[in-house]
């Protein structure tokens, strides 16, 4: 299935609920042209929807041969204006009144696209724009109270549109819809689920790699993880994994790392512990930026010497998804990256790249990850900054500040595990603040650190809201925090979002 892209956003959502009803879906640019198009054989085509009008001068306009072109095509929102708009006799206009939020919807013809639903439903409307007149060729197929034409189909070419958004959880029967679409008007069967990625993938790892040797280096994220245990399934011992371990990971996860590979998966695994370097070329930094320099520096140079220790290697192999692919291939993802890894490892080295993951979400590699038999743990781990525990450290990073810092932040996520909160949550970790306060413990008076808690919530990092934690659940952390993690005296919980605020504090 192929979904065109008009607004990242919505593509992604749209590709990703295909995916689940288990047909695979790939995202291409707006524009794309339609031999392109048809170069990936699409069962069925979905134009997505997006912020634009479809009269508006500069409008995202697709190939106008695909319509022509015997694919069944849906169109959502913006892709069902753009259907009006460009066939013959259609039309669409700026509505008198938006529609926007739940609405009440009207099935006047339950075949194909509404089988099996009720004639009245709720769904999520976000839209300014209406169809007036419908092309020729197409009957409506549901109403709203503000909107005579909420759907639409013309079944001899077999072109449909919706108004609504069935891809978003608003819309609770939506995903019945985008089934009936996929089954029943493009004849997809239900057949992509990650066994039968996992099988393909390693026929693919072994094919592309060959003979050859293949390097990886771990970090303790499950994007890296999954991939060398992917490749390793596929090559056996041609793998071997570094981990450059900087002393500024959570607590226990080096140990977790080691165990997992070396010993469970039994994986050739270089455990480099460079904590030592690390705090020596941190000594004295204070700027974010420039820790961020440092350790990606010293990363780069560590990685290296091992990989020269090792000898001769072809390949690396990276975690790279599918969102990250998306991001630089698409001209509407008008996203701006501003963080990289730790690294930029294959600009300076002559490897070619193994990404088995290039077409996967990332919810798609925490299943692979959990076939694959990853513990857990390492499966529901929140996203982690390459640079660590240096960033969450304001002022100088040392050893001292650091064991603090790991044990708070321990804690922390301990608290909301047993509240059964970590994985609602996107990230959640404490933060070490350069100032001493006051305190009083016994009769005595202190003066300790502080330690802030940061919990948000993000669908992917880019804006964030505070976490709205229990009071119970904050008020168990402060209390162990201070009485657990000597030298600590108070604990505060950072209630900005992001933007003003970013998630991290450096
Ligand atoms: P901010 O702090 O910019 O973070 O709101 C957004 C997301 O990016 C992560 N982050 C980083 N990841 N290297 C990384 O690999 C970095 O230097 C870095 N800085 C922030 C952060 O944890 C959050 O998920």
């Amino acid at each position: 299935m192929v979904v065109l892209d008009f607004g990242a956003q919505y593509a992604q959502l749209i590709a990703r609920r295909i995916r689940e009803s288990r047909v695979y879906s790939l995202i291409l640019p707006y524009d794309t042209p339609l031999e392109q198009i048809l170069a990936h054989a699409p069962q069925g085509l979905v134009l997505s929807g997006g912020p634009a009008s479809v009269y508006e001068p500069g409008a995202p306009l697709p190939d106008p041969r695909i319509m022509e072109a015997g694919i069944p095509t849906l169109g959502i929102c913006y892709g069902m204006q753009l259907m009006a708009h460009l066939l013959p006799g259609g039309r669409t206009a700026a509505a008198d009144q938006r529609e926007y939020g739940r609405t009440r919807l009207f099935v006047d013809d339950g075949a194909d696209l509404f089988a099996g639903l009720e004639p009245r439903l709720i769904c999520w409307m976000s839209h300014g724009d209406s169809i007036v007149a419908l092309p020729e060729g197409f009957v409506p197929l549901a109403h709203t109270d503000r909107n005579a034409v909420a759907a639409m189909a013309d079944r001899r070419r077999r072109l449909y549109g919706l108004q609504f958004h069935p891809e978003v959880s608003h819309t609770p029967w939506g995903l019945e819809v985008l089934r009936n679409f996929l089954y029943q008007v493009c004849g997809c069967q239900p057949t992509w689920t990650m066994s039968s990625f996992i099988d393909r993938g390693t026929a693919a790892i072994r094919e592309q790699v060959g003979g050859g040797r293949a390097l990886c280096a771990l970090s303790g994220g499950v994007d890296s993880a999954t991939a060398a245990a992917l490749v390793h399934r596929a090559i056996g011992d041609q793998l071997t994994c570094v981990f450059v371990d900087h002393g500024l990971l959570r607590q226990d996860e080096p140990e977790q790392v080691v165990r997992t590979f070396r010993d469970t998966f039994q994986v050739p695994l270089v455990h480099v512990d460079a904590a030592d370097r690390f705090l020596a070329r941190l000594r004295g930094v204070t700027d974010p930026e420039r820790k961020r320099k440092v350790i990606g520096e010293e990363f780069v140079r560590v990685f290296e010497e091992e990989a020269a220790r090792l000898g001769e290697i072809d390949f690396l192999v990276q975690g790279t998804l599918y969102p990250d692919v998306i991001e630089s291939g698409t001209r509407t993802a008008a996203r701006i990256k501003t963080h990289h890894n730790v690294g930029g490892l294959p600009e300076r080295m002559r490897f070619r790249l193994v990404e088995p993951f290039r077409e996967l979400f990332k919810d798609e590699v925490r299943e692979v990850a959990r076939q694959l038999g990853l513990p857990d743990r390492m499966i529901a781990r929140h996203p982690f900054p390459g640079p660590g525990l240096a960033i969450r450290i304001v002022g100088e990073v040392t050893r001292e500040r650091l064991d603090l810092l790991r044990a708070a932040d321990a804690i922390i996520l301990d608290e909301l595990r047993a509240a059964g909160l970590a994985l609602e949550i996107w990230q959640a970790f404490g933060v070490l603040l350069p100032v001493h306060t006051v305190g009083v413990m016994g009769d005595a008076r202190t003066y300790g650190q502080v330690v802030v808690v940061r919990a948000v919530t993000s669908e992917d990092g880019m804006t964030a809201d505070w976490a709205r934690l229990p009071d119970e659940v904050l008020e168990a952390i402060a209390s162990r925090v201070t009485r657990e993690v000597p030298g600590v005296t108070r604990v505060v919980y950072d209630i900005t979002s992001k933007p003003p605020a970013t998630i991290e504090w450096e």
